[in-house]
């Protein structure tokens, strides 16, 4: 028999489709099954910190199952152990350790276990409440899906729809102006999701920091197409990907975040150097944050509803500090500490990879 009455429920790091989704699993099954009071903290871990906290009743948790984002707000730069509020008289950022403040948050409102919706980040912050007695469950939600031990998260097949849809768009603008056309996807340092776009639009080259590429054989490769029957080609860069003589592209710094770095600039450093070498028109397009926006995919949606409602089970069988995530198709859970601080990657011998390459798609190596 637990002993919990009342749930929090946080959204952390960056939105995507789905998190809408989980948010009412958990909320509905604890209210309709469990006869628990359900709390939302507001803004991700800022809503602890500055105690912004409110009910979530029936009627707030029902008809938000289609909606992208999340009703709660969330945010990818409140790390309570290096939380930043103010500047000192230089201008310079001040931080301070605000476990405590979120501690006491949940303490006025009577949670007894806080429910965390997040990726690696939310849930390296998560570890701290853990260490300072709050008791979490996690349920893995992000567009790059590399959360480290689940074969999927929740956002990633609704991002992977939208990045499909779009490089489905550019082949035939590519193919009527017989151009090389550069779309940069997000997903930070894993490929998962550049990967899944080029392999379902069937996307020429695909790019990932995996694999690291040579512009030797890159630009070889859009040029064969050129004289080909094709004439055009479709080049899916992750915004991690980078050369084999290069780094990685930042696009800006945000010293608030505890993952500060931004990547971005890759795609359009690529399509420049295809188009001076080749002398081939080369257009570049970044999808951005559009990637994170609008309804989830039916999939996601079903992914959202399976971890939460196994979520708010483990929770009422004692499974503290631990979280949902999918292996081999099935359910199962592990620490969250084991997802905190590490990122999943595509492994060399990943089967989306040898699908690709045995259609003979690009991935800028000698392979
Ligand atoms: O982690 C999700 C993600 O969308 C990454 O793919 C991307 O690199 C990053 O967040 C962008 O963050 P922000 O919303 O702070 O620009």
């Amino acid at each position: 028999m637990s002993n919990i009455k009342r749930i929090g429920i946080l959204t952390g790091g960056g939105d995507c489709p789905g998190l809408n989704a989980v948010i009412r699993g958990i909320g509905k099954t604890a209210i309709h099954q469990f006869g628990l009071e359900v709390m939302g903290v507001r803004d991700g871990f800022a809503g602890l910190i500055e105690d912004r906290v409110e009910p979530l009743d029936f009627a707030r948790l029902s008809g938000i199952l289609t909606r992208g984002g999340t009703i709660l707000g969330t945010n990818n730069r409140s790390n309570p152990t290096h939380y930043c509020e103010s500047r000192d008289d230089e201008g310079n950022l001040v931080y301070v350790n605000a476990v405590d403040r979120c501690a006491a948050t949940i303490e006025r409102h009577g949670i007894d276990i806080l429910f965390v919706v997040g990726g690696d980040g939310t849930f390296t912050c998560a570890e701290s409440l853990v260490d300072c007695g709050v008791p979490c469950v996690g349920v893995p939600k992000t567009i790059d899906n590399d959360i480290y031990g689940t074969d999927l998260t929740v956002g990633y097949a609704s991002a992977a729809r939208i990045g499909t849809m779009a490089l489905d768009r550019l082949h035939s603008t590519a193919d009527s102006h017989h151009r090389v056309m550069v779309c940069e996807l997000m997903g930070r340092n894993a490929g998962w999701l550049t990967l899944a776009c080029g392999l379902a639009s069937g996307s020429d080259v695909i790019l990932i920091p995996e694999i690291p590429f040579d512009m030797d054989v890159l630009c070889r490769f859009v040029e064969e197409r050129r004289d080909g029957a094709a004439g055009f080609s479709i080049v899916a860069c992750a915004e991690g990907a980078r050369p084999i003589d290069g780094t990685q592209v930042i696009d800006r710094v945000d010293e608030t975040s505890p993952d500060p770095i931004r990547l971005g600039g890759i795609g359009r450093q690529v399509a420049n150097a295809i188009e001076q070498r080749t002398g081939i028109e080369t257009r570049t397009t970044v999808l951005g944050h559009v990637q994170r926006g609008g309804e989830p995919a039916s999939s996601d949606r079903v992914l959202a509803m399976t971890f939460a409602t196994r979520a708010v089970a483990l929770a009422m069988e004692g499974g503290v500090n631990q979280m949902v995530v999918l292996r081999d198709g099935h359910v199962a859970t592990q620490q969250i500490a084991d997802a905190a601080n590490r990122q999943r990657l595509v492994p060399p011998e990943n089967g989306f990879l040898r699908a690709a390459r045995a259609v003979r798609t690009c991935f800028g190596d000698e392979a």
